[in-house]
């Protein structure tokens, strides 16, 4: 593995590299232990460079076994080798050149997953963002843009499919039962595009015909007998390309377009230039096996890994500072993709709750960055919620504050002006604000100060007068070495509310600009004016979440009620009863802590009832209006001396005082709830699945509880609804024989199929209280289960560390020392899913003491091995620090 260095790479020092490398040709002998890879790269003098400038290219645990220059093999006194780094002192001085490089690498002892691995036998690559040089040592960086031509040679039984990035070329037999293919693709790309696959694969075949009338052939390949999971996928890949086209005038640009699905990999998916590899997680889905989640999930990624096709290969990154450019924006496509797929209000409020739950806490913690970062020292850790879902969020209000139209001329500009660049956010930016002749230096700010802006809020009625006042104060906080912050520029969508539910069109006076529904915030205090405003309104805050802040706002009880009724921005209304039972819990939260009981207000109690019964709201939207606020997200809320234990009883009593409020209402609405229908994976189905499921959770109180559950779980025809079942009875009746006897059955039935029993997992992971750890710590020794698999690791380990706050957070620290201890053994496989682990101990310094104390320890235990990663030496030392 990569050990750490204390290097620091800083975006001030870019540039451009002295030599370029306008060619690729690689040739893959695979074999599973002793792979040789032979790389010719034709090498050019950037112009002005000096003749006989040193070359260096990087390589990461590589064996070379030869160098060639124009095809004269090198001396070994003319170069320097180490696995990390191949230099040559004295290069021709001849302005273009041949290197021939021989390395071999061994893919079956490659636990890291990054550069060429094996996983279930078949080969398979991952170069993002540094895997590359782990194949052959290059000049590893993404504006190094290369035409790539691959020869892949392999066993005929042991890889029938040969594939790599561009267009098949040539195929072949060679001696001794091996086979070859030459894949060429016409397009330049940085390295960390390139991909290849070879193995024994199933492939669920279609077409898709561009708006301009070009075939291209598409390929899903996934593990034999598992075609059938792949149609959703292949819908969604189809769907996708047609938006692009729709949405973005932006075509598809090969005749082939793969897609392999693998059950080893690091993150959700990668882009590959023609050749998309994906975690078989997020390609696999039928209704007996995928979750209406899952199936949300492969659209989206789906779409996403299409998307960027354009948005990050036709377009790269100038370097890894930049990497928002590629991924925000991908990001932003994606969800108006799903957005105009299902229902836009429902997606846009789920958006929130991500955000939420995984951003802004990294935004108020020891990890906090810029989404355009201008420091690092491990690259793989900034693939984080804020480069991609802020990144996203930052890509959202450039389009709140051009307009839809400006912002496609700006989109278009863009890519006209930078297909084939490796470009920067600078460059980004400034297509916009030329498109649409707007200023956004302000604006830009967003791109580069770290932390997540405050606004504080007050309002005040002249009934008299007839004005309606709003002040607004925005305040960035500090974060990690930024502790000034400058003013930002605010897009903050709003509405008055009359009485009647209706919204009031009163013209500003003054304050600040406000447009199309938008106050735009650029000082530190506005004070806006309306006139006209005969009654005094409610007002409707963040519509559409236009902007990603935190709001403080002196807003009374029965404003938020009644907007939680009548805001028609159906995002601004989850917000009001979202908000609404925050302040509830928190107020239950100091109560449990003070020894007393928590009491709720009924009138909340009750407007919960009609919200879950009104027939006028989607179904969808009833169940996330009556999905009460996570443990963490409370947690985030309370902000400081956490106590996770009161927070779980506080929320348990909401629960039970909702459920018996409405146990006849909610028990009506399950019955009539109950599909019957053939199973279909569309929005409008899944959101009645979602409400019923929601009811379920409340209606597992009282007297017989688990029957209705158990009900459930036996006659479900879907996975969602069955994994719904499994899940109240696995928390709210955890060791009660019904609940036992569930778990086993499940196992039974799902046994043999890895990413089902990750639900199992997942499951018990969550199951509340001090118990967990000692389960989870016999469930890493379940027959299923791996270290080595990164969705193993994060369906148990991860899902134990993020999800569960009562088990992980126990008190006595047994769950932090349970989870250093694992996070070290993964290590050691791969550093990078263990530093991806780690980050769920940032919010340590929140905890209350006893429990801060220990986190603390469990860090400190995480950086003492001396030879740390620098994945993991990076996380921890910004944890601590
Ligand atoms: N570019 C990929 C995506 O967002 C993510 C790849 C990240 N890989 C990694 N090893 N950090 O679609
Ligand atoms: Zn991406």
């Amino acid at each position: 593995m990569r050990k750490d260095t204390g290097q620091v790479f800083r975006i001030e020092d870019y540039r451009p590299s002295d030599y370029l490398i306008p060619q690729t040709g690689l040739t893959f002998a695979l074999a599973p232990e002793e792979t040789i890879v032979t790389a010719q790269l034709e090498i050019e003098r950037r112009e002005g460079v000096a003749p006989g400038t040193p070359l260096r290219l990087e390589g990461d645990e590589l064996a070379l076994l030869g160098v060639a220059v124009d095809g004269e093999p090198l001396d070994a006194s003319a170069y320097e080798a180490t696995s990390q780094l191949l230099s040559i002192p004295r290069p021709p001085r001849s302005s273009r050149f041949t290197l021939t490089l021989v390395t071999k690498v061994d893919p079956s002892r490659n636990s890291s997953l990054m550069g060429l691995f094996r996983s279930n036998g078949v080969y398979c690559t991952q170069c993002e963002p540094e895997g590359f040089r782990r194949i052959t040592y290059f000049v590893d960086r993404p504006d190094m843009l290369s035409v790539y031509t691959v020869r892949v040679e392999a066993g005929e039984d042991e890889a029938p499919i040969l594939l790599s990035n561009g267009n098949l070329v040539e195929t072949g037999k060679l001696e001794r039962g091996r086979h070859f293919a030459v894949w060429h693709d016409p397009f330049p790309k940085p390295s960390y595009l390139f991909a290849l696959v070879a193995g024994d694969l199933a492939v669920l075949h279609d077409e898709f015909i561009t708006a301009s009338g070009r075939k291209v052939a598409l390929g899903i390949h996934v593990e034999h007998g598992k075609k059938e999971r792949a149609s959703y996928a292949m819908d969604a890949l189809k769907r996708s390309m047609k938006w692009d086209e729709d949405i973005f005038g932006l075509e598809y640009d090969l005749d082939v377009f793969n897609i392999v699905a693998v059950s080893d990999f690091n993150m959700g998916a990668m882009e590959n230039k023609g050749l998309n590899v994906f975690n078989d997680k997020y390609v696999l889905a039928d209704e007996a096996t995928a979750t209406d989640a899952d199936f949300a999930n492969i659209e989206a990624i789906i779409a996403h890994e299409y998307f960027h096709n354009w948005t990050g290969n036709r377009i790269t990154c100038r370097d890894w500072f930049q990497l928002c450019l590629k991924e925000g924006l991908t990001v932003f496509r994606d969800h108006e993709f799903s957005a105009d797929q299902r229902s836009r209000a429902v997606k846009r409020i789920a958006e929130v709750r991500t955000l939420r739950a995984h951003q802004f806490p990294e935004d108020q913690g020891p990890l906090a960055h810029p989404v355009r970062p201008r420091r690092y020292r491990e690259i793989n850790n900034f693939y984080t919620a804020t480069v991609y879902e802020k990144g996203s969020e930052v890509v959202r209000m450039i389009r709140t504050i051009l307009g839809p139209d400006d912002f496609r001329k700006g989109m278009n500009l863009y890519i006209t002006r930078h297909d084939g660049d490796a470009a920067t956010i600078e460059d980004f930016v400034k297509a916009f604000e030329d498109a649409s002749g707007k200023d956004l230096s302000q604006f830009a700010l967003w791109y580069h100060q770290a932390g997540t802006p405050n606004l504080s809020v007050s309002t005040a009625h002249d009934a008299e007068r007839g004005e309606f006042r709003i002040e607004i104060e925005q305040s960035v906080p500090p974060t990690p070495s930024e502790s000034r912050k400058r003013l930002m520029h605010i897009p903050l969508a709003f509405g008055l509310v009359g009485p009647d539910g209706n919204d009031m069109q009163p013209a500003a006076v003054d304050g600040a600009t406000v447009e199309d529904g938008v106050i735009h915030l650029k000082k530190r205090r506005h004070v806006v004016r309306f006139q006209g405003v005969k009654e005094r309104p409610s007002l409707s805050l963040n519509r559409g979440f236009s902007a990603p802040i935190t709001l403080s706002v002196e807003q009374k009880p029965e404003d938020l009620l009644f907007l939680a009724r009548k805001d028609s921005d159906l995002v601004a209304r989850w917000q009001a009863s979202t908000t609404l039972f925050t302040q509830a819990l928190i107020q239950g939260f100091r109560a449990v802590r003070g020894q007393k009981q928590a009491v709720f207000d009924d009138a909340l109690v009750e407007a919960i009832g009609e919200i879950a019964a009104d027939a006028s709201l989607e179904p969808a939207y009833r169940a996330l209006a009556l999905t009460l606020p996570a443990e963490a997200d409370i947690a985030r809320e309370i902000g400081s001396h956490i106590d996770p234990d009161a927070i779980f009883i506080a929320r348990e009593a909401l629960s039970q005082a909702i459920a018996q409020r409405n146990a006849g209402v909610f028990a009506t609405l399950y019955e009539g709830l109950d599909g019957g229908a053939a199973f279909s994976p569309d929005a409008e189905s899944a959101g009645r699945r979602a409400l019923r499921n929601v009811l379920l959770d409340y209606l597992a109180v009282g007297e017989g509880a688990p029957d209705l559950a158990v009900r459930q779980f036996e006659t479900a025809t879907n996975m969602t609804d069955r994994a719904a079942a499994l899940t109240v009875l696995a928390h709210k009746f955890s060791g009660h024989e019904k609940s036992v006897a569930a778990l086993a059955s499940f196992e039974n039935q799902y046994g043999d199929d890895p990413l089902v029993m990750d639900k199992w997992y997942q499951t018990q992971a969550t199951v509340p209280g001090a118990g967990a750890v000692d389960l989870v710590r016999s469930l890493t020794r379940h027959r299923g289960f791996s270290l080595s698999n990164p969705n193993r690791v994060r369906a148990l380990i991860g899902t134990f560390s993020t999800m569960n706050q009562t088990g992980f957070h126990r008190a006595d620290g047994a769950g932090y020392r349970f989870f250093a201890e694992t996070v070290l053994e993964i290590e050691k496989r791969n550093p990078q899913v263990a530093a991806r682990l780690a980050t769920a101990l940032r919010s340590w310094r929140s905890l209350e003491p006893t429990r801060q104390a220990a986190a603390r320890d469990a860090l400190l235990s995480i950086a003492a091995p001396e030879n740390l990663s620098s994945d993991l030496r990076d996380i921890i030392e910004r944890t601590l620090a």
